[in-house]
């Protein structure tokens, strides 16, 4: 073929595309990058864990829209200087609020690949798409589901337990609900789960059309698990009423303690009575990758769906939830959906159908299997399930050193990662709101708080592989040094501005 040169049209500027006039100049750039992301996880350790943003840094960082271009090295300085400093801080060590994933380099760097690659996994026959299936195929194997098991990355568990929730409701309506709508039986429908549960299964009632006031909240025994008994009577209760229990949602790691329900029980249960049996495993799911750990999870196997998430205790970087459903069919029922421009070929790029734009609502999605998967192959799953079984000899640890320290007081069991407590004082509950945010502000270490029978507790989630004992003794002497200033001064009289020190 004769390599014709065709004039640029009027109008379409020859350089108009956005790759650079000089490639070495974005590699070395690029270089500079890699090498200061490697830097800044390799010496994490150095920094505060979190630092307030000051107002000056906000305002300096607000602009208004560039419309003429940036030297990139100008942008990047920017980046360095407004963001990498005031990030939430859970790639650190001593990061142990809420439930956050420590990340790891090898996900970093598998990241920059899928960007590079900008692979779009709605659908289509290549390679990406793979590389999810091998992930769901992966993920299928670790909780013992079936060949006609389907799954699909998603953002995060919030997602994934409200697509559990459409899926339950299409298998209890039938597929024509989806066209007709719920109507008079989806009226009827009801769930159960504990009053541990997390707030995001009263969210996904609301937004599935189920109404929040369909979700019965079971009551929990003393170690924060569901009360079978109860959930059975409030069962029957329910279909005596006329109503249509269709699904109970099981908690692998409540999030305020880390309870696990009893599974195998739950399972039976909804055997028995043919509901649709969801567990939501956003963190606790992956405790089956350890042997030690395991056990407890024991059930899971019969679950309908799991949700969880690879961002939190598989250290996959942000984000990575998941969502496992036994019967691929009832699972493409929920969402598939034809459509012209969609078509499905036997050959060709169309080809390859199943897509996963047929298991979820969205139809680009980006490449997170990527990132699970080198993280996978690389670390291997038997070393992520001992991270994961190491943080809870570390949460032990803690609730040790909490039991034998008369100024603290443990307020829940430990059952796996989490510890609840708090600092003995008249006032408890604003003096331990007090210290958890002196920590925060500190830089040396960042629980968060949640609320036990009334009383507020200072929450460390250990979910972070690189968190270590010498974090655990730091936690624990600065809540006891923040404790003691605390109880002996009126509220706001201790400046912690000075207190600042990391490593
Ligand atoms: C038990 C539980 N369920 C659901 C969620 C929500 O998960 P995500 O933040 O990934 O949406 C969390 C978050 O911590 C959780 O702990």
């Amino acid at each position: 073929m004769s390599k014709a040169r065709h004039a640029a049209p009027p109008g379409v500027a020859a350089s108009e595309t956005l790759d650079p006039h000089d490639w070495n100049d974005i590699r070395a750039q690029g270089h500079r990058m890699l090498d200061d992301m490697i830097d800044y996880i390799a010496t994490i350790r150095e920094r505060p864990v979190w630092q307030p943003i000051p107002d000056a840094v906000r305002a300096e960082f607000r602009e208004k829209l560039p419309r003429a271009p940036s030297d990139l090295a100008d942008v990047y300085r920017d980046f360095t200087d407004f963001v990498v400093p005031y990030t939430t801080g859970n790639v650190h060590p001593g990061f142990m609020g809420w439930v956050h994933g420590g990340g790891s380099p090898v996900g970093m760097l598998a990241e920059m690949l899928a960007a590079g690659l900008n692979a779009n996994l709605g659908g289509r026959d290549h390679m990406p798409i793979e590389v999810e299936r091998q992930i769901v195929e992966w993920t299928r194997e670790m909780f013992g589901f079936p060949s006609g098991a389907s799954g699909i990355f998603v953002t995060g568990t919030s997602m994934a337990n409200l697509m559990a929730v459409l899926v339950a409701r299409t298998s209890a309506l039938g597929k024509p609900s989806r066209r007709q709508g719920i109507g008079e039986r989806g009226a009827l429908l009801t769930a159960y789960t504990s009053k541990a549960a997390h707030g995001c299964i009263t969210r996904a009632m609301d937004i599935a059309g189920l109404g929040s006031d369909a979700l019965r909240s079971i009551a929990v025994d003393e170690f924060h698990r569901i009360d079978v008994a109860a959930l059975r009577a409030q069962i029957a209760c329910d279909r005596a009423a006329g109503l249509m229990p269709f699904l109970v949602v099981a908690s692998a790691g409540t999030v305020d303690i880390g309870a696990i329900d009893d599974i195998r029980a739950i399972a039976r249960l909804c055997r028995e009575e043919d509901l649709w049996f969801h567990v939501d495993g956003a963190f606790g799911a992956l405790a089956i990758l350890s042997p030690a750990l395991a056990p407890r999870l024991a059930g899971i196997e019969a679950a309908d769906s799991i949700a969880l998430d690879f961002h939190k205790w598989g250290q996959v970087p942000y984000d990575a939830g998941f969502l496992l459903v036994r019967d691929g069919e009832k699972h493409r029922d929920a969402f598939a959906s034809p459509a012209a421009y969609l078509r499905r070929e036997a050959r060709g790029l169309a080809a390859g159908s199943l897509w996963p734009c047929d298991l979820g609502p969205d139809l680009s999605r980006g490449f997170r299997a990527l990132k699970t998967w080198f993280t996978l192959k690389t670390y291997g799953a038997d070393r992520l399930g001992a991270v994961i079984a190491r943080c809870c000899t570390l949460a032990r640890y803690l609730e040790a050193r909490i039991l034998a320290e008369p100024r603290l007081e443990l307020l829940a069991p430990v059952d796996l990662n989490i510890v609840c407590f708090r600092y003995c004082a008249d006032d408890a509950d604003r003096i331990n709101g007090e210290i958890v945010v002196n920590l925060q502000e500190s830089g040396m270490a960042a629980p968060s708080t949640t609320v036990l029978d009334g009383r507020l507790a200072i929450r460390a989630a250990i979910v972070n592989h690189r968190t270590d004992v010498v974090d655990i003794e730091r936690l624990v002497s600065a809540v006891l040094e923040f404790g003691a200033r605390r109880s002996s001064s009126a509220p706001g009289q201790v400046g912690i501005a000075e207190e600042a020190i990391a490593g």
